[in-house]
């Protein structure tokens, strides 16, 4: 019976690019996506951009643009990354969207029919300059206990002690520096405490295989609060202004982002039906239906409390989660990630890099298991479990036996046979043996134990090929025979072992299959089917990882930033602007707190470019000999970035360069412009590249 599963990601937020933990949870749920695909269920993939918030709207407004065009802006940049790293969502959406807000406010005004809302005005902190109140995070001040000055309002960090932001001594606006005034304003509250929600919530934890166990725990945890601490209340309203979706009957009141965030997994869903002709209610309604959402350990208390209650109290036909699925957080080299700075990884350097994201794909999905625990990356395991495994195991048992079927059998091979008398023939048997755990791995999400199982036949087929030394077969004609049922097993091995890696390689299992006349998209049925008996000649699956690669990852930001400030402050130079100004463009914090004419602006002539010859500068280890196309003319243009592309890989691309930039000699020549690049405090430089449309020569005002 195909099962039909609807499932998502964590929706992440849209105020900045990916991150390596945002790729990890993409992972492991594709991952697990494409095994279900495999087994012919019905699964419909999405995700979407988490648009709304205060601190969206603040970012926005600090860049002097609408928080729309932020939104706007951060999504034109996620397909790079999911179509980089071969992540096969069906839909990404946005929950700055009409299916949300009519979604929120159905929901809103179904639980306020069931007496779930309740108002009651609430005390908080008011900034009069900037007119808003102020979230916990927006105030500093001394803490009370141990008199350290600038803390939050919600925690020391130097003690450690928690208060209100009503406690803090001499409290100001970190938004302004004003001091914050207390005002009155009228919330809306979630009645969790309403006993209603409290059974129903027991028995939704307490419902077997629903949650991981150390998931139910925590959430009991709460639920049953310890002594005379009980659920709270949620306060889901924010005051204007907000980013965010309008309370009905409530003018100036927004829901509070996290009411409307996991509502966009509907959202997203209602947008995709709509698009691919599905019956969203129908769809939600059916009780063969399972509702799986993926998320990371930090938003278990939102995703096993609020939500599910929100949604059983709404009613049909919203149906609550089936299940919710929690990873842990993903470490590099043993380091916390930061939530400014992100890891050492950038997701998108790795791909500019020319990395294969198959080589991540398969190192995270060796480390995951079914429970909530932190993953490691280490760059040195990255290496040699990549090489070792992918290379020196997987890709080793074709390329040992491929060459051979090809010259020597006409590219037919011999059905599998278990019975003939060869090392090899144990393979059929191993594998079908091994299938059943394999299958099971995977469906509870131990993809770390899967691939050792794989790895593990992947092995015991090389011993054995090692035994029957096809290579030296070869050499004696009275031996033909035994060579084809040696090699013909090695091929049916290979066959089946991307079978088993296809959800985590799907890439790889695509090119194999061609190679094998395999039928796409791949089944996991075809394991036991009769195999294909004709294959076309090898071609080298997957490179090797070379260590240089992750040194480059991993490359200091002194480099990129650095130089990205000087050219920054040069190109200012160049267009006559004063000194103060320059200052001001080159300044750490990226914001520019003097303003120039646009008749300044007019004076920088940025064009698009195309890069048609790129190479390497004999000499130096920083520069790339750039030769460029104006569509009229052509510069050459020595650039900074060769830590962060080869050569080859930028002839073709398009680039923003300042055309009008006094020709500069250089030790290796003279450079006619300068391209553009992004880059902020920690690695990477990024060249920035026009929508697609634009052509060599046209003008960037
Ligand atoms: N916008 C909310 C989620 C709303 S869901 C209705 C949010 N966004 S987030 O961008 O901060 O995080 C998105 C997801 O990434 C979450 O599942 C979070 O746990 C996950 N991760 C964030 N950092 C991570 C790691 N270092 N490792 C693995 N996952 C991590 O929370
Ligand atoms: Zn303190």
């Amino acid at each position: 019976m195909p099962r039909k599963l609807f499932v998502t990601t964590a929706l992440p937020y849209a105020n900045g690019a990916f991150h390596i933990g945002h790729i990890m949870e993409y992972i492991q749920a594709d991952v697990w996506v494409r095994f279900q695909r495999m087994q012919g269920h019905e699964v419909h993939f999405v995700g979407a951009d988490d648009a709304h918030g205060a601190p969206i709207m603040l970012k926005a407004e600090s860049e002097g643009i609408t928080p729309q065009e932020l939104v706007a802006r951060i999504a034109a940049d996620r397909p790079r990354y999911l179509q980089g790293f071969h992540l096969s969502f069906d839909h990404w959406h946005s929950t700055d969207s009409p299916e949300n807000v009519e979604l929120s406010q159905d929901i809103y005004r179904r639980l306020k029919a069931a007496g779930l809302i309740d108002s009651r005005p609430v005390e908080q902190f008011f900034d009069p300059v900037k007119g808003m109140f102020l979230a916990d995070r927006y105030i500093k001040g001394e803490c009370p206990k141990c008199h350290a000055k600038d803390q939050y309002g919600d925690a020391c960090e130097v003690c450690g002690s928690v208060y209100a932001p009503t406690e803090l001594i001499e409290p100001y606006s970190a938004l302004s520096g004003a001091r914050p005034e207390l005002r009155t304003s009228e919330h809306f509250f979630f009645r969790l405490s309403d006993p209603r929600c409290v059974q129903f919530l027991k028995s939704w934890i307490d419902s077997p295989g629903r949650l991981q166990p150390q998931v139910a725990n925590k959430a009991r945890e709460w639920l049953e609060g310890k002594g005379d601490q009980h659920l709270a209340d949620w306060d889901i309203s924010r005051d204007a202004p907000y980013f965010g979706i309008p309370i009905p009957d409530a003018p100036g009141k927004y829901f509070y982002v996290w009411l409307d965030a996991p509502i966009g997994y509907l959202a997203s869903f209602k947008s995709y039906c709509a698009k691919r002709g599905i019956d969203f209610e129908g769809f939600l309604q059916a009780p063969d239906t399972e509702q799986i959402h993926f998320i990371g350990k930090d938003i278990i208390y939102f995703h096993t409390l609020f939500w599910p209650a929100m949604l059983h109290f709404a009613g049909p036909p919203y149906r609550v989660p089936d299940h919710v699925f929690v990873h842990g957080f993903i470490t590099v080299s043993g380091e916390k990630m930061s939530k400014s700075r992100g890891t050492g990884i950038s997701p998108l350097r790795y791909l500019e890099l020319g990395m294969n994201p198959e080589w991540l794909r398969y190192y995270i999905a060796a480390k995951l298991n079914g429970r909530v625990e932190d993953l490691d990356f280490n760059p040195d395991d990255f290496v040699a479990r990549v090489n070792s495994d992918l290379v020196g195991k997987y890709v080793n048992i074709a390329s040992r036996a491929a060459g051979f079927i090809t010259k020597r059998f006409d590219g037919k091979l011999l059905p599998p046979d278990a019975g003939r008398p060869v090392a090899t023939a144990q393979w059929t048997t191993l594998a079908l043996e091994a299938e059943p755990r394999i299958r099971d791995f995977y469906e509870e999400r131990e993809f770390g134990r899967a691939v050792r199982e794989i790895m593990e036949l992947a092995d015991r087929m090389n011993e054995a090929i090692d035994r029957e030394k096809p290579w030296e077969l070869a050499k004696d004609p009275a031996q033909t025979e035994r060579l084809h049922q040696v090699c013909s097993d090695c091929i049916h091995a290979f066959r089946q072992l991307t079978l088993f890696l296809a959800p985590i390689l799907p890439k790889t299992a695509e090119r194999a299959a061609d190679m094998l006349g395999l039928a796409t998209p791949l089944r996991w049925s075809q394991l036991r089917e009769d195999p294909p008996l004709v294959i076309k000649p090898y071609q080298h699956l997957i490179q090797r990882v070379d260590p240089k690669q992750v040194d480059a990852l991993f490359e200091p930001p002194e480099s990129a930033a650095g130089k990205a400030g000087a050219a920054k402050a040069s190109a200012a130079a160049s267009t006559g602007q004063t000194k103060k100004a320059q200052n001001a463009v080159a300044s750490k914090e990226g914001t520019v707190d003097e303003f120039i004419s646009i008749d300044d602006f007019a004076k920088l002539d940025l064009r698009i470019a195309k890069v048609v010859q790129a190479e390497a500068v004999e000499g130096s280890d920083k520069l790339l000999k750039l030769t460029l196309d104006l569509g009229t003319q052509q510069r050459t243009v020595f650039s900074g970035i060769r830590s962060a592309y080869a050569p080859q890989d930028l002839v073709g691309r398009l680039v923003l360069m300042v055309a009008n930039l006094a020709p500069r000699k250089m030790r290796f020549g003279v450079s006619e412009g300068m391209v553009l690049c992004a880059s902020g405090e920690g690695p990477g430089i990024y060249l920035l590249s026009p929508d697609s449309g634009a052509t060599p020569g046209m003008k960037v005002t």
